[in-house]
């Protein structure tokens, strides 16, 4: 209940941070998304009723952006599948990542803090392979680093760990796959 009181909360905040236009409503999802890890029926509709519109559009947004229409983790980590990374160790590191883990990849720890996914070329092919952990990107990326990924995740010291090798922190604006 308490979670839904903030959500409320949050949504007014972004209402009044973005302007009241359709426009306003895949950066206001994606914040909520960011934020609480989903965006229920409930405040969907107080979107549409604050912009004006009927929720099916918001609706159709949120589905048509799945990327956004999916329970994740607090930190998700997404490892690029594509050929150069695939050649540089893809798979060690998804195996390192299983292990750590404990979960496979489209899945969500049970303790809620981290979920794995894979992603698409995210154009640092020469220094695979790459990791995008949350908006960061983290590039020649060993099998023994992703311990300390995760240590430093759940420390929130993602930057300090990785100074040299964090490249760029990525806005993601839809979906990857
Ligand atoms: Fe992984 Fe391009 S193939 S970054």
């Amino acid at each position: 209940k308490l979670k839904k009181e903030a959500m409320k909360r949050s949504l007014k905040e972004l209402i009044k941070k973005y302007s009241l236009e359709k426009s306003s409503i895949l950066p206001i999802l994606n914040e909520l998304q960011d934020e609480y890890g989903e965006v229920g029926e409930d405040l969907m509709e107080e979107l549409a009723h604050s912009l004006e519109i009927h929720p099916t559009e918001i609706e159709e947004v949120y589905s048509f952006y799945s990327f956004l229409n999916k329970k994740r983790g607090k930190h998700v980590i997404r490892l690029c599948q594509t050929i150069s990374c695939d050649l540089k160790g893809k798979k060690r590191l998804e195996k390192q990542l299983i292990n750590e883990l404990g979960i496979k990849f489209g899945e969500t720890t049970q303790d809620g803090l981290f979920s794995l996914e894979y992603c698409n070329c995210l154009g640092m092919c020469d220094r695979g392979p790459v990791l995008m952990v949350d908006k960061k990107l983290i590039s020649r990326v060993k099998p023994a680093d992703i311990p300390i990924i995760i240590n430093a995740c759940k420390n929130n010291n993602l930057d300090e760990k990785f100074e040299d090798t964090i490249i760029s922190n990525v806005q993601i604006e839809g979906p990857l796959l």
